[in-house]
Formats: C-alpha cells, structure tokens, sequence
C-alpha cells in the first residue's frame, strides 16, 4: 500500500531525526570515553609505586605527605636527617643536588617574560610544567633510596622556593633548621665549604651572604605559614634533642620512637652517608656540643663590632648580635656527657671518619658545576 506523499515525507523525517540523534550518540559516546579514558590513564601514571626488598609495596604521589629539610648550609641540616632517617618510619637519604637546580631553571623561564611567553604558544602550560617537575622530584626522591611510609628530602637551599614546594605538594611540610650566623659563616669558611656566593676569605661578606639567604628562607617559612614550616633551632636541637625531637615529630604527625635520640647507632644500617658531603664525618657522632661556640674569638674585631649591622637577622632569629659567645643555654645532662666521651676519644672518631670516608675531600675550591647550587636570596 502506497502511503500519501505528505506522510512519506514525514516518515522519511523522522528516519533522519533518528538517524543523526543516534550518530551524534555514538559520536558523543567516543569523544566521552576517550575522556575518561585519558584521565584515568593520567590518574594511573600519577600514582606510582616503589617495593621494599622484602616485597612491602609503597605509594608515592603528589599528595603524599613529603618532610623537606631547609636552611643555610652548616646549619645541622646533615644532623636533622640523620635524626629523621633513624626513625623506623622515615627516609631521607643523602642530598639530591638535582632538585632544587631543576627549581631554580623553571624560576629562571618564568623570569623572561619573553621564555615565558614563547613556553605558553608551546603548549607548556604552569600545569603542564608543574606536573612535570613534580614527577621529576617524585621520582628522585622516591627512588635515590630505601622505599619508607615516610619519604623526605634534605636539598638545604629548597626551602628558598618552600611555597612553590608547597604547591606542587599540598600536604608536604619543611623543617627549617636556623643558626646563629655567626657559627654558619665560621663554619663555611674553616671547612672550606664553597657555595656560589660566599666569599671564604670574608666574615664581613660571609656574614652578610648568609643574612639576604636566611631572610629569604624565614620570609618563605612565614608564607607557608605555622603548619607547614616548623623552624628548629640548631643550639636547641643539640642541647635538648629529645624536646625538639619530640617537637619536630609531632610536627610531623610521626609517633615517637627512641631511636631518633642514637641516630649513630644507625650509620649505614638505615642511615645512608654520601662519601663526598661536608657533614658526614661529623654526623657519624652522637649529638654533641663541640661546633656550637668553635666560632667565638675567631671573627676579626671590626666585623664583630659592625654585627647588628650586617647581620640584621641574628637579632629576629633571637640571637644577640653583641654577645660573644651568647648564653644558648645549658645541656641535658646526657648531651653533656656524650660530649665528653667524644672528647676523651678524639683519636678513635677520627679514624673512624677517616675509615668510612676514604674519598676524602681535597679542601680546593670547586668548579662551578661543583658548587652547591643556588644562591639568590631572591629566589622564591
Ligand atoms: P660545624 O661545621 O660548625 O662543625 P649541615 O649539615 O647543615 O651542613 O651542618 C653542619 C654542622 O652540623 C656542622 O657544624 C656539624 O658539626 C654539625 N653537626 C653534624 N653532626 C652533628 C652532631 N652529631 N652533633 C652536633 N652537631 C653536628
């Protein structure tokens, strides 16, 4: 039976109504589940996972909650990782030296308006530049050592981008490690400890080196803001370890364990030591009280006059720029003594550094690719 022409035209209509409705379906369809299909993909390749040797699987993803370790060089940040690495839960390792260099590049394209401009047309997004180097310091950071529930990372001049860190790690946290200046620039020029900036053969420019980069890193402890940078005293940390221990774990929601209090029971049995850092043979001794006041009598006099003046941040850090040696306070009774059994056994902690680090340093000055990295105070 032939139907009427209008109808014909009508039913021919709705065909195509339903034609195209279904194609755009299964053309919505596809475009829908290669969505999904790339998020899930970029949600798989974000969570990763490191296996200890006895098969223990540990996650590790941007969200994981990092512990940074900051500070002027010779600060005790050696000290402060040792401590941390001693704990059943935590691992540090030795420094990365890569990440913060890899920091401080993105710091200098996104000062170039013009690098700047030309990584946009590219399609190098923040984002995109930001998930990359997160993954880079992931990875580093996961995989330079033994997996642990707690990963963390002793870089010292990091904390000079602490809130960049804090971005791409929202539920990471910094210890801040201070010193007195004095004590830091002392130590940088004895040990011969060339970083870019410092001037060894100069308390004054020393002094005033060390005053632009701790400002810098107290202004980024400020930003980050009170539950995310603790600042730790290095005097306090030596004269009572077992309150700024208990402090820093709290801080860190870690549970207390007595082995933060003998790190030195743990060297190379869960305590990495690099052959070539500055602080290594002296880190492989019980918390000790002998580097605290090695400074005073040796800073020339013009210098220690001009004090207030050319370290302006000794005073907000609450040290007293005047006092030579300041009061720092009295030890615990078991700091006091380990002190002294170093003391009476000089020659046998000698050797032992000696035996451990037979690489030795050569105390010459290094080239620049030696150094290390990253100086500016401004960097943020
Ligand atoms: P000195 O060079 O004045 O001796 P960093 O690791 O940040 O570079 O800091 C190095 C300083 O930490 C050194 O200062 C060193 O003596 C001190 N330090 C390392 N291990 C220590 C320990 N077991 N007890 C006390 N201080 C320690």
């Amino acid at each position: 039976m032939q139907l009427p022409r209008p109808m014909r035209g009508g039913l021919r209509k709705a065909a195509c109504f339903v034609i195209c409705a279904l194609t755009l379906y299964v053309v919505l369809q596809a475009i829908f589940s290669t969505a999904q299909d790339k998020s899930s993909r970029m949600i798989s390749t974000q969570d990763k996972y490191v296996a200890t040797r006895d098969n223990k699987v540990y996650e590790y993803n941007r969200q994981m909650p990092l512990i940074f370790i900051g500070g002027v060089p010779r600060s005790g940040t050696t000290l402060m990782r040792a401590m941390l690495d001693a704990h059943p839960d935590v691992r540090c390792g030795q420094e990365t030296r890569v990440i913060p260099r890899l920091l401080q590049l993105r710091f200098h394209w996104l000062k170039s308006e013009k690098e700047s401009m030309r990584l946009e047309q590219a399609g190098i997004t923040q984002e995109v530049l930001n998930s990359a180097i997160a993954a880079f310091t992931m990875e580093i950071i996961a995989k330079h050592g033994e997996p642990a529930p707690r990963l963390c990372n002793k870089d010292p001049l990091l904390i000079k981008m602490g809130s960049y860190v804090i971005d791409l790690f929202p539920n990471a946290k910094f210890i801040f490690m201070v010193r007195d200046g004095r004590a830091t620039a002392h130590s940088i020029i004895t040990r011969k400890v060339t970083i870019t900036g410092f001037d060894l053969s100069s308390y004054r420019q020393c002094l005033k080196k060390w005053n632009s980069a701790v400002e810098a890193m107290n202004n980024q402890c400020r930003e980050m803001g009170k539950t995310k940078c603790l600042r730790v005293p290095y005097e306090q940390l030596v004269l009572h370890p077992k309150e700024w221990m208990e402090k820093v774990l709290k801080f860190l929601d870690i549970p207390w364990n007595d082995s933060v209090l003998h790190h030195e029971d743990f060297i190379n049995n869960g305590i990495s030591l690099s052959k070539v850092e500055r602080s290594s043979d002296q880190v492989i001794k019980p918390v000790n009280l002998e580097a605290l006041t090695k400074w005073v009598g040796n800073i020339p006099e013009d210098v220690i006059r001009d004090m207030a003046e050319i370290a302006p941040m000794l005073s907000v850090l609450g040290y007293d720029p005047y006092a030579n040696p300041p009061n720092y306070g009295k030890p615990d009774d078991q700091v006091a003594q380990k002190t002294k059994d170093i003391q009476k056994n000089k020659t046998i902690w000698d050797r032992k550094a000696k035996e451990m680090f037979s690489l030795g340093w050569d105390n010459g000055a290094d080239r620049e690719t030696d150094k290390d990295p990253s100086d500016n105070p401004n960097l943020t």
